[in-house]
């Protein structure tokens, strides 16, 4: 595997982001844990934090993310953040992922990234608070995860998707050198414009337009896009929601 490119990312995004680092470490809990743990121990710094090997991580909506130690990439961006609004922040890092990937790659709302139909990838964002009272400035942690090669299905209706379908050679440390500084300028473009500026790039890259949909309470609709805020709209029998991503999951309708 190729070397983590950790040095060349810390020159790179420093003068973007002062005391930014990188750190690697062969194995964690999971990332996002590791950075919400030392927010609220008050350690409040910009940092990369990749894991080789996570044994506890996490997905949306209490679920496991299971991955072995170069079969995929798993990071998390952690920083202070103070967007006037914060709705639509991992569309945003899709959109931002997935451009700095392949054309091919889609999104689906709110924080997965599709491949030919099949989970490649998923966004968790958790937030803390930083202590200042000012809202809405809290420490944002931008968890990520990637699958890189081929994984059995265990346990899932379908295999997942993973980016050696689109570059067989790439590793995770290719595939963090190609992605982390767009990452970081998107956030921060997110923090001055918000979802506004990136609902277009999302909207072409929507899996779930115009798909039949079901949402987690069982309502079953058509996606329709996403609203100047990033809910996704859904026409139902009692006409057009917008849904948010605290409410409900949403799955092609089978
Ligand atoms: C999802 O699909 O529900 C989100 C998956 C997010 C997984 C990444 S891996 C790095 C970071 N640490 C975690 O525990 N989760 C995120």
């Amino acid at each position: 595997m190729s070397p983590w490119p950790g040095q060349a990312l810390q020159l790179a995004l420093e003068p973007l982001v002062p005391g930014f680092s990188v750190a690697v470490l062969d194995e964690v809990d999971s990332t996002n844990s590791e950075l919400m743990r030392r927010a609220r121990a008050g350690r409040l710094e910009p940092v990369l934090l990749v894991a080789e090997q996570q044994t506890a991580g996490r997905g949306r909506l209490g679920r496991q993310w299971q991955s072995n130690a170069g079969e995929s990439l798993t990071f998390s961006l952690g920083l202070p953040l103070a967007p006037r609004d914060w709705s639509g922040l991992s569309l945003a890092v899709g959109v931002s992922l997935a451009q700095s990937l392949h054309p091919a790659i889609g999104l689906k709302w709110p924080n997965d990234l599709w491949f030919d139909m099949r989970k490649l990838g998923g966004i968790l964002i958790e937030t803390a608070s930083t202590g200042e009272g000012r809202e809405p400035s809290r420490y944002a942690v931008i968890g990520v995860g990637i699958n890189i090669a081929e994984r059995p299905a265990s346990g899932l209706s379908t295999a997942p998707a993973f980016l050696r379908e689109m570059f067989p050679d790439i590793d995770a440390a290719q595939t963090l050198a190609r992605i982390a500084e767009p990452l970081v300028r998107t956030v921060q473009a997110f923090e001055h414009s918000g979802f506004s500026a990136f609902r277009a790039r999302f909207d072409a890259r929507d899996v779930l337009r115009d798909r039949a949909v079901v949402l987690s309470d069982g309502t079953a609709g058509t996606a329709h896009g996403t609203t100047e805020g990033g809910a996704l709209l859904v026409h139902t029998a009692a006409g057009m929601v917008p849904v948010t991503s605290s409410e409900v999951s949403v799955r092609p309708a089978a």
